[in-house]
This record gives structure tokens, sequence and C-alpha cells, in this order.
């Protein structure tokens, strides 16, 4: 008998968020009513003309493509980093995946080794530490305090880096957060990299276009070109194109880190469908009005949800500047689990923020209709407050 090589990766025990989704699913099939706020998934469809294209190509033979996407989905994230970032990337500087999700985690496995560290500020998107412990490493998690906008400054960038740090983790606008930076704040942190040559740096801004401040979006590559060459500039089109389950995602880095990016890729699942890279040409190419539209409707959610939400003292909770979550903190006497799992007996599934990095809090996500939106915060400022 052949032994099978024990865990040697302790991990969180899969996506916490989904294990809620799910409990919500399976209260629903049993007959109860249930808000569910737990995905941060857009609600609405495609842009039409992605739709179309990729009803046209199904027609036609479709093979493997290069596993750095058709030369078409390369041009089109060029030259839309190019037009809405400011910044030029050559054909050889974009590595394609199956979501950002794949081009991070194989950034990750192409580069980490056991006992390196990679910075994550808290709190996190759920999967940055479990596809660092994935790789050996280890995550260094930073708090952000939710007093400065849950933003990582300067200090506590220093003080999180060693000698054995090889990735720090920059998410903006950060999910569950919603925080966005600013010129000066990456200014400030550009200053503190300098002084750190070997850490590579993750810019993950896959929620760039979902954003309610009215400054630009400014890229960390853009305001520090000469860091340029260390960062990995993630992006795609699930969350602006709303297009999660077409499974398209880029980096954007140095030729070299690329290349071994794309070696990864072959050796997994070799390329993201072709059907799928086409749809998302046909989004970068297209007519762009659709993300002014939907950002003017999570704006509206935003707002409706806050001005519920601000109704109870029981909570204490930010203006998210982008992306689509609350994340108040819960100022009742227990534990976060504790309050999600009471919340769902009242009918509203949430999120846990210790999930996230951020025991106390709990994370709404806004990408849903605004009726079940502001249901959802009625019942949870209703059992918060004992009413339910
Ligand atoms: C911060 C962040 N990065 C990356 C991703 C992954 O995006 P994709 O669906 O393109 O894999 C998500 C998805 O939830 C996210 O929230």
């Amino acid at each position: 008998m052949i032994a099978s090589p024990a865990p040697t990766t302790p991990l969180s025990g899969g996506s916490p968020i989904l294990a809620m989704a799910r409990r919500a699913a399976e209260l629903r099939a049993a007959g109860r009513d249930i808000v569910d706020l737990t995905l941060g998934e857009p609600d609405f469809a495609p842009p039409i003309h992605a739709s179309e294209a990729a009803v046209e190509a199904a027609r036609r033979p479709l093979g493997y493509t290069p596993a750095n996407g058709i030369p078409a989905l390369r041009a089109a994230a060029r030259a839309s980093i190019r037009r809405d970032r400011g910044l030029d990337y050559a054909d050889d500087e974009i590595a394609v995946g199956c979501g950002a999700k794949q081009v991070i985690f194989n950034t990750f496995l192409a580069t980490l080794k056991a006992g390196d560290e990679v910075v994550i500020p808290a709190p996190y998107w759920a999967s940055y530490p479990d596809m660092v412990r994935l790789c050996g490493a280890v995550p260094v998690i930073t708090p952000c305090a939710m007093e400065d906008g849950f933003r990582l400054g300067p200090a506590a960038l220093d003080a999180a880096i060693t000698e054995r740090t090889r990735w720090i983790v920059l998410n903006a606008p950060g999910n569950p957060s919603g925080a966005v930076y600013d010129q000066a704040r990456l200014r400030a942190l550009a200053d503190v990299l300098r002084r750190h040559p070997d850490c590579l740096i993750m810019s993950d801004e896959i929620y760039a276009y979902i954003r309610y401040t009215d400054e630009p979006y400014t890229s960390l590559a853009a305001i520090a070109p000469d860091l340029r060459h260390r960062i990995l500039l993630v992006d795609g089109v699930s969350k602006a194109y709303a297009m999660t389950g077409w499974r398209v995602g880029w980096g954007f880095g140095s030729a070299p880190l690329i290349t071994r990016i794309t070696a990864i890729q072959t050796q997994n699942c070799t390329q993201t469908a072709a059907l799928s890279q086409i749809a998302a040409v046909a989004a970068l190419n297209g007519p762009q009005d659709v993300l002014a539209e939907r950002n003017a409707i999570y704006r509206a959610r935003r707002d409706a949800g806050l001005e519920i939400l601000r109704r109870s003292d029981r909570l204490a909770v930010l203006v998210p500047d982008g992306a689509f979550y609350f994340l108040p903190r819960s100022l009742s006497d227990v534990d976060d689990a504790t309050a999600a799992d009471a919340l769902l007996d009242a009918g509203v599934a949430t999120v846990p923020g210790s999930a996230f990095g951020s025991p106390g809090h709990l994370r709404l996500s806004f990408a849903t209709d605004l009726p079940t939106l502001e249901e959802g915060c009625r019942r949870l400022i209703a059992a918060l407050e004992g009413r339910a």
C-alpha cells in the first residue's frame, strides 16, 4: 500500500464565505425566509456585446489557446490599463488566468518557498492567507485600524517587513473594507517599499472600477514608476463587467515574472476557456457606459444600506469608498461568529469578520437588489436591537 502524504499546510478549512452562503441556501431550501448578504458577486448580466460575442464564437471550432490568452485579449487588457490607469505594459508583461484568483495563486506558486513571508493587511480577502499557506509560506497579518479607514499605514508596513518578506499584498478598493488609497498614502507606502528592494508588491485592483469617490483611480505603479518592475498589478472582468462565472483575470508585471507565472499556467488548466476570453475582449473593447451606470446603482444601494445601518447604536459603520461591502463593527458583547449565527436565525445571512482577519465585525455585501438589501439591513438592526 502506498501511504498518502500527511497534510502539511494547515488551512482555514475552505472559504468561510461559501460556508455561510451554503447554510443560508440550506435554510431556504428547508422553507425559511432568509435574506442572503454573503456573496460578493455582481447581480448584473454581462454587457450584452460580451454575451453576443460568446454566442457567435460558440458556433465555430474552438481549440486550445495560448496559456497567456489569445493575443486579442492581451491587447484589449493592455489598452484598458493604458486608457484608465495611464500604464503602458508590453505584450510579454501580461499573464492571463482563470480569474484574478488563479493569477494570484500562480504568482505565489511561482515565487514563494517554504518559510517566505507575505505581508497581508487586515481586513483581507479571505483567499490570500490560504494561498500563501498552500505554498508553504507564512502570511504575516498586519491589522489596519477602522479609525484609519482600514488602510495600511507606512509605519505598520515598515514594521511588518523582515528579511524573509517576499510579497506585500495591497488591495484597493479593498474587499471587505472598501478602502481606497489616496495619492498621499500611496506615496508614503512607496517610500517604505523603496527601502526594501527585495520585496515584491501585489497590487490587487480587481475592484478599481467600483468606486464612489470623485478622484480618478491611482495605481501604485503609476504613482511610483520606479517600483513598477516589482509590482504585479492584478485585474480582470469579474467585478467590473459582472463576469465572475466567466473566469478571466490577468496580471501585469515584469517580463521575467510573467514568464514564470505563465509556465505554471501551462501545467495546470492550460488556459482559461476560449469562449470566456472572446467575451472578455468584447467587454473590454466595447462601450464602457455600463461601468458608470452600474457604479451609480451600487452607490445608491450603499447609501440606502448605510442609512438603515446607522439607525442602530449597536453598530459602528464606515462609509466604503469602493467595492460593495459594509464591514460594520458589532458593538454587542458576543463574538462575530455568534452574532452571525444569531442573525441567520433572525433571517439574514452575513459573514463573520474573523473570516477576513477582522474579528468583531460583520461583512454584508450590497451586490444585491435594493429591496433585498434594505430588508436584510432592517432585519439585522432589528435582531441587534433585540426586536427580531
Ligand atoms: C480582492 C479580490 N481579489 C481577487 C478576487 C478574485 O477575482 P476573480 O473572480 O477574477 O478570480 C476577488 C473575488 O472575490 C476579490 O475579492
